[in-house]
C-alpha cells in the first residue's frame, strides 16, 4: 500500500517518510518543492492553495498522512474539499496537536480534526507536543535567536511542556498508517518528561558549552520578535496563540500513549540534546 504524505519536507514529514519506507512500505511524498525519487521515495508537488495539484500528487495513495493548514481559518474546510475529492483514499492520519480534542468545535484546529472525522474514511488522530526539533530545525520559532543570541526566546513563564521528538511522532505514525485496530482513535504523543522552558535552555547550555539562556518574553515582545521573521501575520498570531497555550499548562501533559502504540520508551530531552547539541556539532 503506498502513502501520500503531507509536509513530507517538513520536521515532523520527512521522518514519517524515513518511518515508513525503513518498513519497506513505498510513499508519494508531497509539498511546493519535491526533491528527486529515490528508493521507495517519490517526491510530489503539492500545494494547498493549488487544487490542480491534489489528485496528480495522490496518485494512487489508498492512505494519507496530513498535518493540514495552519493559521488559515479556511483549513477545516480546504482540508474537508480534499478529503471529498480524494475518492481512492480509505484510510487518513492526521497529525494535531495536545489538547484539540478539548477545544470548541468551532476552534480551528479541532475543526480540522472534526474535518476528517467526518469524512466517512477510515481515521486515526495523533496529537503530539511541542517538537523537540524546533530547537534546531525552526528557524524562526527558535534556531535562529539560540543560534545567533544563545536566546531559547520563549514568552512560557514557568509552565511546563512534555516536549515529543518528531522520531517518535513518525514512528507512531508508521504503526497507525500500517497497522489495523487504530481507526477512529486518538493518541497524544508527548516525551516522558516535563520540562520548563528555563530548563530546556539549561540543558542545551549544558551539552553545548553555550551561554544559552531562557527569555520569558512578554507577548508584546514575542509579536515583535516574530514579525522580523517577515512571515505573514496570521503565522505570528498563531505562534503568539501557542504560547498562550503553554502558559496555561496545555502542552504539559506526558502520556504512555507512544509506549503503548510501539512499545519504546519516548525519547528524553536531554537524549536529543545529546545528539544535536555536542559543542563539535554547533558553530
Ligand atoms: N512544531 C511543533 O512543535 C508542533 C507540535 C505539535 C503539532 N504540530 C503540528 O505539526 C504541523 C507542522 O508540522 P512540521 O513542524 O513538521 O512542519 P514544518 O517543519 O513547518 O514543515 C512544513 C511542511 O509543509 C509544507 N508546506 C508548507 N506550505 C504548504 C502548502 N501551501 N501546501 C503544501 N505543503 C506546504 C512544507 O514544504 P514546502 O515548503 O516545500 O511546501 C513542509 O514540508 C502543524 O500542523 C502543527 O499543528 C507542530
Amino acid at each position: 500500500m503506498t502513502v501520500w504524505i503531507e509536509g513530507a519536507t517538513g520536521k515532523a514529514g520527512k521522518r514519517v517518510v524515513e518511518a515508513l519506507t525503513r518498513a519497506g512500505v513505498p510513499v508519494r511524498a508531497a509539498s511546493r518543492h519535491p526533491g528527486e525519487p529515490s528508493g521507495l521515495v517519490t517526491p510530489v508537488r503539492f500545494d494547498w492553495y493549488d487544487e490542480r495539484t491534489w489528485a496528480p500528487a495522490l496518485g494512487n495513495a489508498k492512505a494519507v498522512f496530513l498535518k493540514g493548514l495552519d493559521s488559515d481559518d479556511d483549513a477545516a474546510s480546504i482540508v474537508a474539499r480534499f478529503l471529498a475529492e480524494a475518492g481512492a483514499v480509505t484510510r487518513v492520519v492526521l497529525m494535531s496537536a495536545v489538547g484539540v480534542d478539548k477545544t470548541p468545535p468551532g476552534a480551528p484546529r479541532r475543526a480540522v480534526e472534526l474535518a476528517v472525522e467526518n469524512s466517512g474514511k477510515s481515521w486515526t488522530i495523533l496529537r503530539p507536543s511541542w517538537f523537540l526539533q524546533n530547537f534546531d530545525e525552526d528557524e524562526w520559532v527558535f534556531a535562529r535567536a539560540l543560534r545567533e543570541a544563545n536566546e531559547l526566546y520563549a514568552g512560557s513563564g514557568t509552565s511546563r511542556v512534555g516536549f515529543t521528538d518528531t522520531r517518535d511522532l513518525a514512528e507512531a505514525a508508521a504503526r497507525v498508517l500500517t497497522e489495523k485496530g487504530h481507526e477512529g482513535r486518538g493518541y497524544t504523543i508527548t516525551g516522558p518528561e516535563q520540562l520548563t522552558f528555563a530548563e530546556m535552555a539549561e540543558l542545551l547550555a549544558k551539552t553545548s558549552g553555550r551561554p544559552i539562556h531562557h527569555v520569558d518574553a512578554t507577548p508584546e515582545e514575542h509579536r515583535e520578535h516574530f514579525a522580523k521573521s517577515g512571515r505573514p501575520e496570521a503565522w505570528v498570531n498563531h505562534m503568539l496563540h501557542l504560547f498562550r497555550l503553554v502558559r496555561a499548562g496545555v502542552f504539559a501533559p506526558v502520556t504512555d500513549d507512544f509506549e503503548r502504540l510501539t512499545g519504546k520508551k519516548p525519547r528524553t530531552p536531554r537524549e536529543y540534546a545529546e545528539e544535536i547539541w555536542q559543542p563539535q556539532t554547533q558553530s
